[in-house]
């Protein structure tokens, strides 16, 4: 069930990198390559780099790096299929259906309709709150403070006081009772047949990530009950999935998503221009949703209404969050009830100056459990303490318990030294059991560093100088390089000149991680400051023998006692080696 890998580089063909990232980042020529300010960090001078003639782009400041395909899923935060139809998309070229069995065919089927009946009726919320009849629904949300721009970015809408127009309106489009029930927005009774589920609420559609309308929500205007009505769950809606506003939200340049309560939350937010808000919806947050934020952030503000509640569904948020990898602060709204509000008395700075004030979600819980003991007793002390000294136990990283001790034991005045002993006490005795550290290698971690360097500068050269292939025949091969990634790509690499055609840009197809794409990016943009031929020449007999080393440790690392022919290479490398290093091996190599 994927895409072919000559479709895929046909794609990545059709659409011209520096065309393509024109027309978001302005570019200018600087030699043979294009030069813009990086889009993925802030920064004053261009160090952000596109290269027609790789068809690769790299940013010398942050390490951001790829092909088009990763540009697209970089900036659009598009997953790789997304990326790769959305290319497919602009060059013209058509996917083709990937085979499916037909019960699958048909479930996805039922879900194209359901979506198609589901953007009929937010178009048709949307435009009665325009009219007449949804003059008082447009009053209530002008009187929540929002603008037009607002209203239409969400595209807000209202369900006026039919009890069955939505119904009789759809049925006129031609769908059928059987997917209309199935859509969640009606119901059903013997005296009344079907009626829409939606009556006198101003209605807020809800998206997916890629802007598809797979639910609603509906507020009463006023102080009615139930205060919101909410589609149920269907084949496309699934509310443990979605987050409210994560469409917009995701390319927000912020460096965090704040996740809070309510629509209306999300809603402010972004009007007073925090487009990083999102929301679950109308359920407790789940470890899905976390991992769905993770897609998109390293860091998450819990921003939840500073009541009872709001507190206790955050310390259910922090461990979510921090399972799927995300790091969290918890931001403090009082006096405020929630973000709307605060927005509304304190104004956009204030607020932007209370995400800075995050609170560490460590201390936040024991702030929390703070309530549960008597701190002025000397056993309740001593229990609060045993409980955080648990937690602490659990930290992974030696550094950072210490850090959190230190924290503690400042925040609540006791002494660190007895903190520590009691928290080692509970580690040892399992309350935090770690994995053993990997032994390290017998080599010293600056060699490593230069061993790595020099793969990569020999994978940059590789591509970017024309004779170097021929220049290291028969003396490197991709089994020098040491580095499992690097080794992948010199394979790679290697195998497109044995036919004919060196393509760094196709290569980075391969990988389709985020983190991997970089590093691969970063492999062929390996610069030392070199000027004069000779001084390239005298680097590239370094790398040359730096490589010759690094493999050569491994192979002794990783040599089996009965590997004959291992053995034999490994004397063959040894004395290559040393006569490179006599300088005996000429090197024939030109550079440009
Ligand atoms: P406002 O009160 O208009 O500011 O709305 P809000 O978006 O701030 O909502 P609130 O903080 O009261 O509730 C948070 C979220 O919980 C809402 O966005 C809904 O998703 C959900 N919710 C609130 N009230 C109800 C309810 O009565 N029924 C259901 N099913 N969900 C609700
Ligand atoms: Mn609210």
């Amino acid at each position: 069930m994927r895409y072919s890998e000559d479709l895929i580089e046909e794609i990545r063909m059709k659409n011209d990198i520096v065309d393509v990232i024109s027309g978001y980042v302005k570019l200018q020529r600087k030699g043979s390559s294009y030069f813009g300010l990086c889009p993925f960090h802030n920064e004053k001078s261009p160090s952000f780099s596109v290269s027609p003639g790789k068809q690769m782009y790299y940013c010398f400041g942050c390490g951001a790096g790829g092909n088009v395909l990763s540009f697209i899923m970089e900036y659009e935060n598009f997953s790789f299929p997304e990326a790769l139809k959305f290319l497919a998309d602009r060059a013209g070229v058509e996917l083709p259906k990937l085979e499916y069995s037909r019960e699958a065919k048909e479930q996805a089927d039922r879900k194209a309709l359901l979506l198609t009946i589901n953007k009929e009726a937010a178009k048709y919320f949307y435009y009665q709150l325009y009219t007449e009849k949804g003059q008082r629904a447009l009053e209530y949300l002008k009187g929540r403070q929002l603008s037009p721009e607002t209203m239409k970015k969400f595209g807000l809408g209202y369900s006026d006081k039919f009890s069955n127009d939505l119904y009789r309106y759809l049925k006129n489009k031609g769908y059928g009772d059987e997917v209309l029930m199935e859509s969640g927005l009606f119901n059903a009774d013997e005296k009344h047949g079907m009626y829409d589920k939606f009556w006198n609420r101003v209605i807020f559609p809800i998206m997916d990530v890629n802007n598809r309308v797979i639910g609603f929500g509906g507020r009463v205007m006023g102080d009615g009950k139930p205060k919101y009505l909410n589609s149920p769950e269907t084949k496309i809606f699934d509310k443990s999935r979605n987050l409210y506003g994560l469409n917009l939200a995701r390319t927000s340049r912020a460096k965090n998503l704040i996740i809070c309560e309510g629509y209306m939350d999300v809603i402010s937010m972004h009007q007073a221009g925090f487009t990083n808000a999102v929301a679950s919806l109308g359920t407790a947050l789940t470890s899905q949703q976390a991992s769905l934020m993770k897609r998109y952030t390293s860091q998450v503000l819990i921003m939840y209404d500073s009541d009872e509640a709001g507190t206790k569904a955050a310390l259910r948020a922090i461990p979510l969050l921090k399972a799927a990898g995300l790091s969290t602060k918890v931001i403090d709204l009082h006096p405020c009830k929630d973000p709307d509000e605060f927005i509304k008395t304190y104004g956009a700075e204030k607020f932007a100056e209370r995400l800075e004030k995050g609170m560490n979600s460590f201390l936040f819980e024991a702030k929390s459990l703070e309530m549960n003991y008597d701190l002025s007793d000397p056993q309740g002390r001593t229990d609060f303490f045993h409980q955080l000294a648990g937690r602490l136990a659990s930290f992974e990283d030696e550094i950072e318990r210490a850090n959190y001790i230190d924290a503690i034991a400042r925040r609540y005045q006791t002494d660190p030294a007895a903190l520590k002993k009691l928290v080692g006490r509970l580690a040892l005795k399992g309350a935090g059991v770690r994995e053993t550290a990997k032994p390290k290698s017998g080599v010293n971690r600056e060699k490593q560093n230069g061993y790595d360097i020099s793969q990569k500068l020999m994978l940059t050269w590789l591509v970017n100088e024309p004779g170097i292939f021929a220049g290291i025949e028969g003396l490197i091969s991709p089994q020098d390089f040491t580095t499992p990634l690097y080794h992948q790509v010199a394979e790679m690499l290697f195998a497109q000149h044995r036919e004919g055609e060196v393509n760094p840009a196709r290569i980075l197809n391969y990988f389709q991680d985020g983190e991997e794409q970089k590093q691969v990016a970063a492999v062929f943009h390996t610069m030392l400051p070199l000027q004069t031929a000779e001084e390239k020449a005298q680097a590239f007999r370094d790398v040359v023998c730096r490589l010759k080393e690094s493999s050569i440790g491994w192979q002794s690392d990783h040599l089996a006692p009965t590997d004959m022919a291992g053995l034999m290479k490994l004397m063959e490398d040894k004395k290559a080696l040393e006569s490179l290093q006599r300088g005996d091996t000429p090197l024939h190599i030109s550079f440009e």
